[in-house]
């Protein structure tokens, strides 16, 4: 079992850089399979997630040569297989966009289904829905999503809910089908329209990513490309949540301020000063934390994938907030109990996490439910008084890229153990 021990009370000042979006990461590896040809990637996050990727694709006939920590060049030009093996993709809830990849080269594909997690059944009915009308025949059995088509048709799509891996998955195949695909009511996170950018470097014709609607006009054949991933908004603002929790002065390195002033305008809310530049922000605490209001939603909203972190920050402030989720209701039960074992004083009503704030939390050993909880528990255990052991952190290994070396150099006291 990995843990980590964290010996917190300490303030974090220094400079962080943020690496690729883990979530567009996760989009455009599958996607290499559309090109039969080398895609040379830059700025790929090093986690464990898009190692598993590589993995994938070196399974069905393609070559990754990794050039860097984070760049590879992916030929798919090699590519036989249509299935992902199930030893492989029943680990990653991604693995599903190989559905729409593989549909867009081949006209079939094999993947498992996705396991849920522990913030909710998470389906893929909008996926399957997108699939169907472009002319796929969509049929689970034994645990395997099995996709066929004898040729993907243009359609026009309007999503019953908005689904930021239905968007990406439905527009894989669709780059593909013969004639226009109008996709409605669509996801706009940053890694979508960071999808869309690259499909596009291979010669796809997509418009509109990154607005309620996108219009997609099927390609015959796409190419090779080079292509440098976006950063990551998601890790970019868990550090600055991070140092807005403990205090001190972080520089963090490598973001596209556009994504994230959903985030920095509720940090700046609660007493952090907040300086932008060109590609990078300066996150200061130097006071008592203010109490705030939060509702996550989609982009530009703010992102679920926050709402564990802010959450610390919410615990450490004066006065009560309230923190609303409208993704994954059932959110909260990834962290919210293990933060009251650490002193945090939260009542949570449905959508609504009530956060009355406290003086200060203490160490404690708590276990991390899932990527972002886990994230928001290193937080927690850096703000506290003494010792936080964070158990189970492999959901936390799989998606922050080198996190103990980077709060290290910010000053963190915090070091993996294995029993
Ligand atoms: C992506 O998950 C992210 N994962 C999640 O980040 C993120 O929390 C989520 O988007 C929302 O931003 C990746 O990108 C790999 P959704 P996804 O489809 O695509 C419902 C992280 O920490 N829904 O936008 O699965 C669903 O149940 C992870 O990096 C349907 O009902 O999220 C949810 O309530 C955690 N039917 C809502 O839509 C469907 O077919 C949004 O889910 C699909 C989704």
């Amino acid at each position: 079992m990995k843990k980590l021990i964290v010996n917190g009370a300490e303030q974090l000042y220094g400079e962080v850089s943020s690496g690729g979006a883990k979530n567009a990461a996760v989009a455009i590896i599958p996607a290499t399979v559309l090109a039969r040809g080398r895609c040379v990637l830059e700025n790929v996050p090093d986690i464990h997630d898009t190692e598993l990727l590589f993995s994938m694709l070196r399974a069905m006939g393609a070559t990754v040569e990794k050039l860097s920590r984070t760049s590879a060049i992916i030929d798919t030009s090699t590519l036989t297989e249509s299935t992902v093996p199930y030893e492989l993709s029943k680990h990653m809830r991604a693995s599903y966009y190989f559905i729409g990849s593989l549909l867009g080269r081949f006209g079939q594909a094999c993947v498992s289904m996705p396991g849920g997690c522990n913030f909710g059944v998470r389906p893929i009915d909008q996926h399957i829905k997108g699939f169907e009308l472009l002319g796929a025949e969509i049929r689970i059995e034994n645990g395997l999503i099995y996709a066929d088509t004898e040729g993907l048709q243009g359609a026009h799509i309007y999503f019953d809910q908005v689904s930021v891996g239905a968007t990406i998955n439905v527009m894989l195949a669709a780059v593909k089908a013969s004639g226009m695909t109008v996709l409605e009511n669509v996801a706009k996170e940053p890694h979508i329209v960071d999808l869309a950018n690259f499909l596009n470097s291979m010669g796809a014709d997509i418009r509109g990513a990154g607005t309620d609607v996108i219009k997609i006009r099927g390609v015959d054949v796409l190419h090779g490309t080079d292509y440098s991933i976006i950063p990551d908004q998601i890790e970019a603002g868990t550090y600055m949540a991070a140092v807005t929790a403990t205090g001190g002065n972080v520089l963090v390195q490598n973001v596209i301020p556009k994504h994230m002033e959903c985030i920095t305008s509720k940090l700046e809310e609660m007493g952090a000063k907040v300086i932008v530049f060109d590609d990078a922000i300066r996150v200061i605490r130097t006071g008592k934390l203010r109490w705030t209001t939060v509702k996550t939603s989609p982009y530009p909203g703010f992102p679920t994938d926050m709402q564990a972190q802010v959450c610390v920050c919410m615990s450490l402030a004066k006065g009560t907030s309230r923190l609303t989720e409208s993704v994954y209701e059932t959110r909260f039960f990834g962290y919210c109990a293990e933060l009251e074992s650490m002193g945090a004083n939260i009542k949570i009503n449905g959508k609504t996490a009530t956060v009355v704030g406290v003086e200060e939390l203490y160490g404690a050993t708590v276990f991390a439910h899932d990527l972002r909880a886990g994230a928001a528990l290193v937080i927690a255990g850096l703000s506290a008084q003494g010792t936080t052991q964070v158990e189970d952190i492999h959901y936390v290994e799989r998606g922050y890229e080198d996190l103990i070396g980077k709060l290290t150099a910010l000053g963190a006291d915090i070091r993996r153990v294995e029993d």
